[in-house]
Order: structure tokens, then sequence, then C-alpha cells
């Protein structure tokens, strides 16, 4: 196997199965080692060893490690056996995921708890066992899974849409962070009918939204002309990119700064005329400062 990411070691979590077997693949068809993760307790295990089995079948290198994500002493240890065997990891694709879809009025704290530490300590537990071997590499891309969810809300997924827009929080401010280290995280807004999905599309839409087709975009946030702080939609052979966007804003002066004069001139306050993204939180004090300074 030969291609874009020759060279490259790579985690994906949850690659037993959906879009982490795919990333999985399509990661080791480009060139990349891979480590396929997935649960140990379930049969999930043996879907994992499958997938490594068949990388290695067809010429590329990949083993199965059996870690809960959510496990930090396991994931720590699945970070070492990549570093002990391959000497670096280069590519960490956070995939792992569940659902526990309630309407909020039904939903406990356990079922919200149990979702944010998948998918959010999950995240954190992979990212901090890589982040110092990439670091010292000085090379390292990370792709967090969001969700359309998240960025937009879905009924019946409070849990997972706070838990999918957590990670957006997570790559903006560890893109900062590992800028100077050439470390590169985006996040994935991935559309595909898996098991995650069952029951929920009709047919046509079920066949058109495979999980191959998103994961060229994944080889793309992996490899070395990835962007980074980017939210990568990709779904049935479509790409799009989620910004977040902020007007440019009002000055009150302080005898105006009360709910009523706001909420007078909210048509102002939220026209989306001339927005445009910030590139960190400094950006937006400097904007208001600005701001202030000429309308005082
Ligand atoms: N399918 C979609 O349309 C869609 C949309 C938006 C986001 N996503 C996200 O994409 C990712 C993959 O979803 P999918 O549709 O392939 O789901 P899937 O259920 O087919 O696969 C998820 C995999 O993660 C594994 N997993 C779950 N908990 C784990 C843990 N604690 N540790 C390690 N592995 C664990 C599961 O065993 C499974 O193999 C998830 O993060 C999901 O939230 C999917």
């Amino acid at each position: 196997m030969s291609g874009f990411l020759e060279g490259r070691v790579a985690i994906v979590t949850g690659a037993g199965a959906g879009l982490g077997r795919s990333h999985a693949l399509a990661l080791a068809a480009a060139g990349a080692k891979v480590v396929v993760n997935d649960l140990s307790s379930t049969g999930d295990a043996r879907s994992g060893e499958a997938i490594a089995a068949e990388i290695n079948g067809q010429g590329g290198e990949a083993f199965y490690f059996g870690a809960n994500v959510t496990d930090a002493n396991a994931v720590d240890e699945m970070v070492l056996t990549a570093l002990k065997k391959w000497g670096r990891i280069d590519i960490l694709v956070n995939n792992a995921g569940i659902l526990r879809d309630k309407s909020f009025a039904k939903l406990t704290a356990d079922d919200f708890r149990l979702v944010m530490e998948v998918h959010v300590m999950g995240a954190f537990n992979c990212s901090k066992a890589v982040w110092t071997a990439m670091r010292e590499q000085n090379y390292g891309r990370i792709i967090m899974t969001s969700s359309a969810s998240g960025i937009y809300g879905n009924f019946g997924q409070a849990n997972y849409a706070a838990a999918k827009m957590a990670l957006v929080g997570l790559m903006n401010t560890l893109h900062i962070e590992g800028e100077k280290y050439n470390i590169r995280v985006n996040a994935l807004a991935p559309t595909a009918y898996t098991q995650m999905l069952a029951g929920l599309v009709d047919e046509n839409t079920a066949q058109m939204l495979t999980a191959e087709s998103v994961s060229a975009g994944v080889v793309f946030l992996a490899s070395e002309e990835a962007p980074s702080k980017t939210i990568l939609g990709a779904g049935g052979g479509c790409f799009a990119v989620s910004h977040i966007y902020e007007t440019p804003g009002v000055y009150l002066h302080a005898d105006e700064r009360t709910p009523a004069e706001i909420a007078r001139r909210f048509g102002e306050i939220s026209a989306p005329i001339t927005e445009g993204a910030l590139e960190n939180a400094f950006s937006q004090i400097k904007k208001f400062s600005h701001l202030a300074k000429n309308s005082a």
C-alpha cells in the first residue's frame, strides 16, 4: 500500500464498525500504519481484529488494541504499544461514540454523563495520551468527530449534542496550543448510514450515505495538507465546512446598557451583514475595545 500518508502512524478509536472501520481502511490504503481500537468487552473486538487482519492481508500494517476510550490507563497502554512498535504517532482519529437518545424531559443525569464520558472524556484521554509524542516529533494531526446534531441541534439528543459541541471547543484550544508544534486539530461532522442511524432514514438515502464516502475527508484531515481548526461536514460524497461567525456588534453607552435597549437594538446586534470568524477569544476582546473606542 502506498500513498498520501506513507510512513505515518494512525490510531482510530471505535474502528470495529461503521465510520471508524472505514476510516481505518482508508488511512491504511493511503499508506498509514494503523492501530484499530474498539471495546474489548463486546463482540466488537472480533471485528476490530478482522479489520486489522484485512489491512495486514492487503500488505498494510495494523494491529487491534481493545480499549475503552474512557479508561485513561488502557488508552495510555495503547499509545505506548504503538510507540514501542512504530516509534511515533502522527494521526489520532477520535471516532468512538455512542448514543443514548431521549427527549430532554425523559433524559436522566446518567444518560447525559455516559454520553459525555465516551465522547468528551474519551477524546480527551486519547488526545492527552498522544500529545507529548506529537509535540516531541513536531508533527501531529488530531481529528475530533463532531456532529451536525451538536452544531445545529437535534430533537432527543441533548446529551449527544452537548458532547459533540464540546469537542469543537476542545479542537479550538488544542489548535492554538498545538500550532507551534505543527499539530493540527480539526473536526469531522459526518453523516453515514451505520448502526447508529439504523432505521432513521429511507432506503435511498441509506444507500447514498456510505461510511466510505466520508473517509476521504478524514484522510485529508490526517495529511500534511490538513487545515486546522476546521469543521468538515461530510456525507454521501458531499463536503462542506461549518464556520462559527460573530456579527460586528454594537456599542452601548453606559446609560444605554439596559435589557430594554438591548431588546430595542437586537436586530442591529444580531445582524449578520459583515460577520466574520474570530481567530481566538482575544480577537473578541480586541474587537470590542476597538468598537468601544470608536463609538464612545
Ligand atoms: N453515523 C452518523 O451519521 C454520524 C453522524 C454524526 C456523528 N457520528 C459520529 O461518528 C462516530 C462513529 O459513528 P458510527 O456511526 O460509525 O457509529 P457505530 O456505532 O457504527 O460505531 C461506533 C464504534 O465505536 C465503538 N465504541 C463505542 N464506545 C466506545 C468506547 N468507549 N471505547 C472504544 N470504542 C467504543 C463501538 O463499539 C463501535 O464499534 C461517532 O463518534 C458518532 O457519534 C456519526
